[in-house]
């Protein structure tokens, strides 16, 4: 039986338990973003795909318009009322919960009142979209108990909202587009600006391995809503010598040195990231198809050096695990993922050097830093759907 079948079934058995009656299961799974980093918000591309990591959300409808959500890694339950929408969040992860709830009927849905059971491996404040997955899960579960159909790229787009008028996170929409829309086997290149995507096959030689770092440098919030101020005051300032641009996006390397001087330096060096980035996305995505792994690895090593001396979000940490796992065998490219300062690195390897690779690169981050790194094969995964409970049930 799946991993997945057994966690869906452990998740459905807590909720009878808790509430009385059968469950429908939903699940969305966390990210790895392979190249693409902080260029969402700035309308340009990204590359992430989904794990195999995921939240579940038993859920069944209420007669009432309550939403009661029990988390088994909390061991806590919240209770919201449809009826009377809170406008700002209580601080603590149910704001994911009701921010869902709250951005769904503001879209103009009506929901029906549900129980809820929410459980996840997707490991937290890891820069492996955590809060997406159970975002997204959360959408896909308060939909299906209402009888609404689920529409993967509004779905993303609500759970964006919910994180940024309701948690505060100014985030792009990369997160939650991945959970809503992957694609098992591939990674997704997707335009953050007309938010259509097209999958990109990763190999069957190849493997995503992530390097969590288990260093988390405080104030990550606060520093990422800085480099989006950053790249706004940069549009601004350059909007005087492009005419009507609306985003980073618009603005092509060229442009961008033409006008350095229009810049405050830390400014220029901030758009630097995200203009050359989105070339770097475009040249992974061809690389890959093309079979070119030397190719994608290249980019991936320059946005590393991109977002540790342009944009500044790496730390100590995590340099040292991607310049590590650069120089090993098998290895073609090696670079922070997610929104910085701390969490995981990803790397892309030869299947057969995996084993050797993670050796190397956790002994080594121990001897250096005195910190056990977890290393993860990532298998791309699909986007959000329901758990089939009944698989591989014996007749
Ligand atoms: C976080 C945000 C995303 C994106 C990345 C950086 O994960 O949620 O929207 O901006 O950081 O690429």
């Amino acid at each position: 039986m799946s991993r997945l079948t057994v966690q869906a079934r452990d998740v459905a058995q807590e909720f009878g338990q808790r509430f009385g009656r059968a469950p429908v299961v939903s699940r969305a799974p966390g990210r790895v973003n392979v190249i693409g980093e902080h260029t969402d918000y700035n309308d340009g591309f990204v590359m992430p795909a989904a794990l195999d990591f995921a939240t579940l959300v038993a859920a069944a409808p209420r007669p009432d318009r309550r939403v009661r959500v029990y988390s088994m890694f909390m061991d806590a339950t919240r209770d919201f009322d449809l009826d009377k929408p809170e406008p700002t969040g209580r601080h603590d992860w149910s704001d994911y919960v009701f921010g869902v709830a709250t951005m769904l009927e503001e879209s103009g849905l009506r929901l029906k009142g549900a129980d809820l059971v929410v459980w996840s491996d997707v490991p937290l404040g890891a820069g492996l979209s955590s809060s997406a997955a159970l975002e997204v899960s959360v959408a896909h579960a308060l939909l299906a108990a209402a009888g609404l159909a689920f529409e993967p790229v509004a779905a993303a787009k609500v759970g964006q909202r919910a994180e940024n008028e309701f948690v505060g996170m100014r985030c792009g929409i990369m997160d939650q587009y991945i959970a809503a829309c992957g694609v098992a086997g591939h990674a997704l290149l997707i335009d953050c600006r007309s938010l259509e995507s097209r999958p990109v096959p990763i190999a069957p030689n190849l493997r995503l391995v992530i390097a969590n770092s288990n260093v988390r440098h405080q104030h990550a919030g606060g520093e990422y809503n800085d480099r989006r101020a950053a790249c706004e005051d940069g549009v601004r300032l350059l909007k005087h010598h492009l005419g009507p641009i609306t985003a980073l996006r618009d603005v092509t390397p060229a442009d961008l040195e033409r006008h350095r001087r229009a810049l405050p330096d830390l400014v220029y060096r901030r758009c630097r990231h995200i203009v050359t980035e989105n070339a770097r996305v475009l040249e992974a995505e061809r690389a890959l198809k093309a079979g070119d792994f030397k190719g994608c690895g290249a980019a991936m090593n320059a946005s590393q050096v991109s977002m540790r001396d342009d944009f500044q979000i790496t730390c100590p940490e995590i340099d040292f695990l991607a310049d590590f796992a650069q120089g090993l065998a098998g290895v073609y490219g090696s670079r922070m993922t997610g929104g910085g300062f701390g969490g995981c690195t990803v790397s892309l390897v030869e299947a057969r050097a995996v084993d050797a690779m993670s050796t190397a690169l956790v002994d080594a981050y121990r001897v250096t830093f005195g910190l056990n790194a977890e290393v993860f094969v990532c298998s791309p995964s699909e986007g959000a759907g329901f758990v089939d409970l009944e698989r591989d049930r014996p007749a």
